[in-house]
């Protein structure tokens, strides 16, 4: 899959913080992905990284003074500022959000702001005292009023070697951030809920029933759904995964938990996608000390959790939400696909091989099979963020298809 930042010309701003030496990081990451990225650096950020090492990593010459005739024979501030899908001042000091908020135009970052015609994002970072100086405060809600988008900065041990809000987040949150801001938005006003990953019964203190869902799929959808505007709720099993940026996150770990946490947001979600690897069965007793293996033969007796996605698909119509399921197959993809999508009433099915070694568990890709009222179609073979992406196409289009009845 491509990556969404191919080919997009992103200004970064660089200013006089100690945290400059992480954006040249996130100046390498923007450059693999593709995108043309131009450095802007302030007089004070020069003092911290050299010109020498963003221009290494962008495959560009630095801008840093407006001044300089070979910089103006170039490219111009307002050129600049004009032809940028997106500009990034990270890290941003004190001293030039307050130019920022002031309309100064006295270096060529402040008059690259002024004259840009994209979205703007600064990205906060200094002393704790510093950011949380009514001065400060009242600066940065000024950006915000003039519709700048500010990158929340993280809470820790400062260079300064005291502890609070002022560090510069990491890259996959800032570039979530961005990449909304790049993204249509056209699942703004719903409400989405997902689960994700597997549950576990527990057998005993040490030991439970589980199955190998990673819980890719579900992040993946609850990723690109708040990237294209939707306020994301994702009920998680246990797994090792990220939580994805801005949603809201319910970890539980077995079925009944999940069925709680489900049957809790269920009301006020316009869409319902239940992407998780639910246990089917569980043990009828959990014992309460460990078992020894002494005990020579140890047989389980298992019964079935809840289904949960048929519980929704009862209470579907008084709710009003979309219901999307899932269906792991290894054989009669179709058959088995169509079956459980009128017994637990659904709208949308996704049909997963989970037989071929790239399109089940734990992997990075998938290949699905799509059935709602229209029948079958079959989605390519990607990674699981773009098989997400096309599943909430389709997700749009139904919904689309909803409301006009
Ligand atoms: N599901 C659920 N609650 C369960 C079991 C499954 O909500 N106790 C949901 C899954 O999240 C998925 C769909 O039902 O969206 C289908 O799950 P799958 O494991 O493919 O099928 P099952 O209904 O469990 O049936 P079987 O295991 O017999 O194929």
């Amino acid at each position: 899959m491509q990556s969404p930042f191919a080919g997009k010309n992103i200004v970064i701003g660089v200013t006089g913080s100690i945290a400059a030496f992480k954006v040249a990081s996130w100046v390498s990451a923007l450059t693999q992905e593709g995108a043309d990225v131009s450095v802007v650096m302030t007089e004070s950020a020069c003092r911290f990284v050299t010109p020498l090492t963003f221009a290494a990593l962008s495959g560009r010459s630095v801008l840093s003074d407006m001044f300089t005739a070979e910089e103006a024979r170039s490219i111009s501030h307002v050129q600049l500022g004009a032809e940028a899908d997106l500009l990034l001042i990270a890290p941003a000091t004190a001293n030039t959000i307050a130019r920022i908020a002031y309309g100064l135009a006295d270096d060529l970052l402040t008059t690259t702001v002024l004259a840009a015609d994209a979205p703007v994002f600064v990205a906060p970072a200094m002393n704790s005292r510093m950011l949380m100086n009514p001065a400060t405060q009242r600066n940065v809600e000024i950006l915000r009023d003039l519709g700048h988008g500010i990158i929340e900065p993280d809470s820790g041990m400062m260079a300064c070697k005291t502890e609070g809000p002022g560090r510069l987040p990491e890259w996959e949150d800032v570039r979530e951030q961005i990449l909304a801001a790049l993204s249509i938005q056209d699942l703004k006003g719903e409400k989405i809920l997902i689960t994700a990953g597997p549950t576990r019964e527990a057998l005993d203190p040490a030991r439970f029933l589980s199955n190998r869902s990673s819980g890719k799929m579900g992040y993946a959808l609850a990723r690109m759904a708040k990237r294209r505007g939707a306020e994301v709720v994702l009920v998680s099993g246990p797994c090792s995964l990220k939580p994805p940026y801005g949603v809201e996150l319910i970890h539980v770990q077995t079925a009944y938990e999940m069925c709680q946490a489900v049957m809790d947001s269920c009301h006020d979600s316009s869409v319902i996608i239940k992407s998780a690897a639910v246990a089917d069965f569980r043990p009828v007793t959990v014992a309460s000390e460990k078992v020894k293996k002494e005990d020579a033969e140890f047989v389980l007796k298992l019964e079935q959790t809840i289904d949960i996605l048929k519980e929704l698909g009862e209470r579907k119509e008084e709710n009003g939400y979309l219901l999307v399921g899932f269906a792991a197959e290894s054989c009669h993809l179709h058959a088995s696909g169509e079956e459980k999508m009128k017994k637990k009433n659904l709208d949308l099915i996704a049909i997963n091989d989970i037989s071929g070694e790239s399109t089940g568990y734990e992997v990075d890709t998938n290949q699905v099979i799509l059935l709602d009222q229209h029948g079958f179609s079959n989605l390519p073979f990607t990674s699981k963020e773009e098989t997400a992406d096309l599943i909430l196409n389709r997700v749009n289009q139904l919904l689309s298809e909803k409301r006009m009845q």
